[in-house]
Order: structure tokens, then sequence, then C-alpha cells
């Protein structure tokens, strides 16, 4: 397939950012942000988003900020949120214009991964009940992608390997 842009979609936790960064430093291609373009854009963290202006006006900036990563003219890898399969036109314009690769994680490996880290607006209060209910919403939302690895018991290297070896 000859396109210069790979997006990685995938539910929170599945490892989009870190296999992101490893992908970048082993084709050499820049690495891009879905979310880090948004907070750029509007000057504050995607829970103030979220809080101020509230989810309809991030899923637009979300869809502003993928579009134009994707009309980008220099490769590159391209992290998107979890919920940015969430839209046809979004899901539409990755197909069109890049090699869509879905990072897939069982719900435990999900839920160990994002207790670790930083804020998500969706995952406030019980986050293991927040996951399991979500995954179940967005069951069969990233079956659209090109490629689907399933990143259980796998690491990052592992992870980008395979990628590059479907590319
Ligand atoms: C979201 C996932 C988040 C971020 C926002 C909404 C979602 O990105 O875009 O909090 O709807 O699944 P990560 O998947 O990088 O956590």
């Amino acid at each position: 397939m000859e396109v210069n842009k790979l997006v990685l979609v995938g539910f929170m936790g599945t490892g989009k950012s870190s296999v992101s960064r490893e992908l970048s430093a082993r084709l050499g291609w820049a690495r891009l942000d879905s979310d880090e373009e948004i907070v750029k854009r509007a000057g504050k963290s995607i829970s103030d988003i979220f809080a101020t202006d509230g989810e309809g006006r991030f899923r637009d900036l979300e869809s502003e900020a993928i579009a134009d990563l994707l009309n980008k003219e220099q490769p590159g890898i391209i992290a998107t949120g979890g919920g940015a399969v969430l839209r046809e036109s979004n899901r539409s314009i990755m197909l069109e214009k890049s090699l869509v690769v879905a990072l897939m994680a069982d719900a435990e490996s999900i839920i160990a991964r994002v207790s670790k880290d930083e804020e998500r607006p969706l995952l406030q209060g019980d986050a293991r009940e927040r996951v399991y209910k979500l995954l179940e919403q967005r069951r069969g939302a990233y079956d659209f992608a090109h490629l689907a690895i399933d990143t259980t018991g796998l690491s990052v290297q592992d992870v980008a390997e395979r990628i590059i070896a479907c590319k």
C-alpha cells in the first residue's frame, strides 16, 4: 500500500503512544498524536475540554486534528485517542489516507495500564467498571482497521516489529 501515514487506533491503554514512539524511531517517520494536537490547539487539557466545553466539542476538535495530521506531507505515525473511531467520517479518512492498525488488549491488561497513569475523563470514578462498560459499548468499533494486533503478552518492540513486517 502506497501511503506515508500509519494510524494507530485502539481502546485506551492498549499502548498506542508507546508503540508510536517505537515505530517512529524505527522508521524515521514523525511521531504525531491527535490528543496532543487537540491540547495544543485548545490551550487546555483534555479533562478541561470535556469539563468546560463537553465531549461533543472534544470530538469536533479530534476530527479536525485527525484530518490535518493525515493531510501533512511528511511521513508520520499518528496515535489517536480511543474514541477517534466512533465517527464514520474519521474512519473513512483514516482508511483512505493511511495504513490503519488496531491495537487490541484484554480488559484486565487495559485496567492495569490505565490505573497507572494520568487523568482520563471517561474513566473517572470506578475505572474498572467504566472500562468494562465502554469496552462493551465499543465492541467491534476497531474492526474496520486494515490490521489488528493483539498486544497481550507482547512487548512494545514485539508489537512494532509485527506492524513493520505487515507494512
Ligand atoms: C478517549 C481516549 C483518550 C482521549 C479522551 C477520550 C476515548 O485517549 O482521547 O480521553 O474516548 O476513548 P487515549 O486512548 O490515548 O487514552
